[in-house]
């Protein structure tokens, strides 16, 4: 059964706190799930990797992580999850490239809503067939936070996680990250010795660079968001600007303007980046940089990464735009 959080829980702060709940959660995992298996899309974000630390404590190489590589992940993610889970804590791990298979689907289409469906149900599809593959799964865990309880039970948003698989798959939910706030999460995330680069890593949104690359998705376009976002990232861990800002990221736009490099006319596109805060993303403000920062940025950018001739700074809170750009 799955617990609600009890009113008078005291918020998680300290590592004894954390101790204690991942002490408790693993008792309450191993009397569910005994010597059953357990599948968990493994994304690499904050929530999934809790529950997957969680469960390598709790039942070891019964759990069953399907890291799907869509393809518009940022530099370095789907290695990240290899290292850590794969190699560091050992855990049964099935890493899927699908980037072929999104990118082709994606190719051509320009709505934003569209590009969105076809990611998360691709997502499903890929997520099912290796699904299918593995023998005797009777759990499918899930990183539900509190707050998406609050939020479906409100009637804001559909709880994501719990929907989307065939009709034909069922398996009973565990969920030990349920009754955890977000930054509850994080302490029980550092407790279990995750790195911190993924315990305080920035929101990523699921359809990830897809929507950072607006329009048609291009192969050498997808590459110029995902390289131009390794740098601004670099940069603001250097700066000390990565635990700080709330998210920062790049987007390449579909469309080219005129340069000159070498001597010789340009025809690429252009890079904007955008730093924003926030407590409840409704409301955003923008993170003004320093002009030296700006001017190291701009000049990383055009002379490391491929198909950018111009850099451009979003300089509009939310509202009127949102955070991303699709
Ligand atoms: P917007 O663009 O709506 O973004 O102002 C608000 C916050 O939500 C994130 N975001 C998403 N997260 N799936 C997600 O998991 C999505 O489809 C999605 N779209 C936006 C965005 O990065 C920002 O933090």
């Amino acid at each position: 059964m799955l617990q609600n959080r009890p009113d008078n829980m005291e918020r998680i702060t300290t590592s004894e706190q954390a101790k204690a709940y991942i002490d408790e959660q693993i008792a309450l995992m191993r009397e569910q799930i005994g010597d059953k298996k357990v599948l968990l899309a493994l994304s690499g974000g904050v929530d999934s990797s809790v529950v997957a630390a969680l469960l390598i404590k709790a039942v070891g190489q019964q759990l069953v992580c399907v890291h799907v590589n869509h393809g518009l992940l940022r530099k370095g993610e789907p290695e990240q999850v290899i290292n850590v889970f794969g190699k560091e804590l050992g855990a049964n791990l099935v890493y899927v490239d699908a980037t072929d298979r999104f990118l082709d689907k994606l190719a051509g289409v320009t709505d934003p809503e569209q590009k969105r469906k076809i990611i998360g149900g691709e997502f499903i599809e890929v997520f099912a067939e290796e699904a299918r593959k593995l023998d005797g799964i009777d759990f499918l865990a899930q990183g539900t936070i509190w707050p998406d309880i609050l939020e479906s039970e409100a009637g804001i948003k559909a709880h994501h996680n719990a929907g989307g698989l065939p009709e034909d798959m069922k398996f009973e939910l565990v969920e030990p990250v349920r009754m955890l706030f977000k930054d509850e999460v994080r302490v029980v995330g550092k407790e279990l010795g995750l790195p911190d680069n993924m315990v305080f890593r920035q929101p990523f949104p699921g359809p990830g660079l897809g929507v950072r690359c607006p329009g048609a998705i291009t192969r050498d376009r997808l590459e110029a968001v995902r390289e131009s976002d390794a740098i601004l990232r670099e940069e603001f861990e250097k700066n000390g600007l990565a635990g700080k800002v709330w998210q920062y990221f790049t987007v390449v736009p579909d469309f080219k303007s005129t340069g000159v490099k070498n001597g010789k006319r340009t025809f690429d596109w252009p890079c904007i980046i955008r730093a924003i805060n926030t407590t409840d993303v409704m409301e955003v403000t923008v993170e003004h940089l320093s002009d030296e920062l700006i001017d190291h940025l701009v000049n990383r950018i055009i002379s490391e990464v491929p198909g950018i001739n111009r850099v451009l700074f979003d300089y509009t809170p939310k509202p009127p735009a949102t955070v991303e750009y699709e």
